[in-house]
């Protein structure tokens, strides 16, 4: 049987946390919000809900073991054929795939561009950043499509000696050139002190119901959820995993990068007098080069370090996009993993185009869907509807429609009665009600 091993299970689930998000969602949205008290926000948040949250996604893939439109059909005691439509949620990590490799190719050409001269001031850069993605799309064509054949030719060898190989490998060297830039940065006295305090003195003034809600879409993202990504790697866990300590030890590598990455992106930024509101992949792509650059040859070894680690982040959360939907379509209609995967290739790689396509100058007004470019109608559709909604579906069919006995059976040897009745009064009153409320509030705004 093609499954995990233990912690092959851990660290491909890691993998797909630990992404773009960690990067650059992640140091952003601390530095814009104030810093510690978002943190610990953030915090509160992951461990009250999308922990609750993550245990429901991952009972259905465990109980069900199969991908997860099946698994619902499986598991739901009547109206199979309704909720089993919710495993299509699936659908939303194919198209994350789609724009999310593009992005991981801008950072392919940044490793390129960190072999030569960084750019020394901010002007410089962000012209550098903006030619990418307004004037050079035939680059951003053929960075993505390195990526999209990496990505593919890993999902090709399935579970065993594809995802769980990619991600035995790559995560600890992700985690070792991390290490480096973090002892380079703990070196730099002052900055590295000032990003501390930045971190991690809270002032709960900054928190608005507004953060509380960016923070709370924030640790769904950062886990993959609610796009069929845990269920489907649940299927195949080994049996006798622990896991609520395996969930445990997935938040905590997230969170742990998160964080490293934080204080070694803001050391720079404060070491610089960087400006620390600025965001996305402007702090990456734009600031932080240019403080590299500073340095050096220096400069350039911490460059090609960081944008390989930012490399191998993504790649491990990229397979992790196309796993579930190829799962299906084997188990649907019987096709090999080939030919699966190149249905969905296929796909995403017109999807992906279009992306590139929607930033470049000449093109860009074509690919205009209500009023925004393609790429970012893709990410705000799968970050800000899809994956609320089926989070909100998921808890529910866990809380209110699986059998409460067989979750305790389940559960029961990883935590007490106790710990158990908490876990199921929260995803069923907690979970649903909070994610409805960010949706709300998103679709609002
Ligand atoms: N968790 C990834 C990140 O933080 O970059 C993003 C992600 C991966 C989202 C896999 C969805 C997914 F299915």
């Amino acid at each position: 049987m093609n499954k995990f091993s233990k912690i092959g299970f851990v660290l491909a689930m890691a993998g797909s946390a630990v992404g773009l998000g960690n990067a650059w969602k992640f140091p952003t949205m601390v530095g814009n919000n104030g810093g510690s008290a978002f943190i610990v926000l953030y915090l509160v948040l992951t461990f009250g809900i999308a922990f609750v949250a993550f245990l429901a996604e991952l009972s259905i893939g465990k109980l069900g073991e199969t991908d997860p439109v099946h698994s619902l059909y499986k598991l739901a005691p009547k109206h199979k054929k309704q909720w089993s439509l919710a495993g299509f949620f699936m659908i939303g990590a194919v198209l994350i795939a789609s724009f999310y490799m593009v992005v991981i190719g801008w950072i392919v050409k940044y490793i390129y561009i960190s072999f030569s001269s960084l750019p020394s001031d901010t002007t410089q850069s962000g012209a550098i950043f903006e030619s990418l993605l307004f004037s050079e799309a035939l680059n951003s064509i053929l960075c993505f499509t390195l990526v999209f054949i990496i990505v593919f030719y890993v999902v090709s060898k399935g579970i065993k000696s594809g995802i769980e190989r990619l991600n035995v490998w790559m995560m600890p060297t992700l985690f070792i050139l991390l290490l480096v830039m973090f002892f380079y940065s703990l070196s730099m006295g002052d900055g590295f002190l000032k990003a501390v305090s930045f971190l991690f003195v809270p002032d709960f003034s900054k928190i608005t119901p507004e953060i509380v809600l960016q923070a709370l879409g924030l640790a769904f993202f950062s886990l993959s959820m609610g796009v069929c990504v845990v269920p489907t790697y649940a299927a195949s866990l080994p049996d006798g995993t622990n896991l609520v300590k395996s969930t445990l030890s997935i938040i905590f590598i997230n969170i742990l990068i998160g964080i490293m990455m934080g204080l070694v992106v803001f050391t720079f930024v404060f070491a610089y007098s960087g400006d620390t509101t600025q965001g996305g992949p402007g702090l990456i792509f734009v600031s932080l080069t240019t403080l590299f650059a500073k340095l050096g040859v220096a400069g350039n070894v911490l460059a090609v370090a960081f944008f390989t680690s930012l490399l191998f982040a993504g790649i491990t959360s990229a397979v992790s996009m196309i796993e579930p939907f190829a799962f299906y379509l084997i188990n649907k209609f019987g096709f090999t993993r080939k030919k699966a995967l190149v249905m969905i290739a296929v796909f995403v790689y017109i999807l992906g185009i279009f992306c590139v396509l929607s930033y470049y100058k000449p093109t860009s007004e074509n690919f205009v869907f209500f009023n925004k470019p393609f790429f970012d109608v893709l990410d705000y559709l799968t970050s800000n509807i899809i994956m609320p909604l089926a989070a909100i579906t998921f808890s529910i069919f866990v809380g209110f429609v699986l059998k409460k006995e067989g979750l305790f059976i389940l559960f029961s040897t990883f935590m007490s009665k106790n710990l158990f009745e908490i876990w199921y009064f929260m995803l069923r009153f907690v979970v649903p009600v909070a994610v409805f409320a960010i949706m709300l509030y998103q679709i609002l705004k």
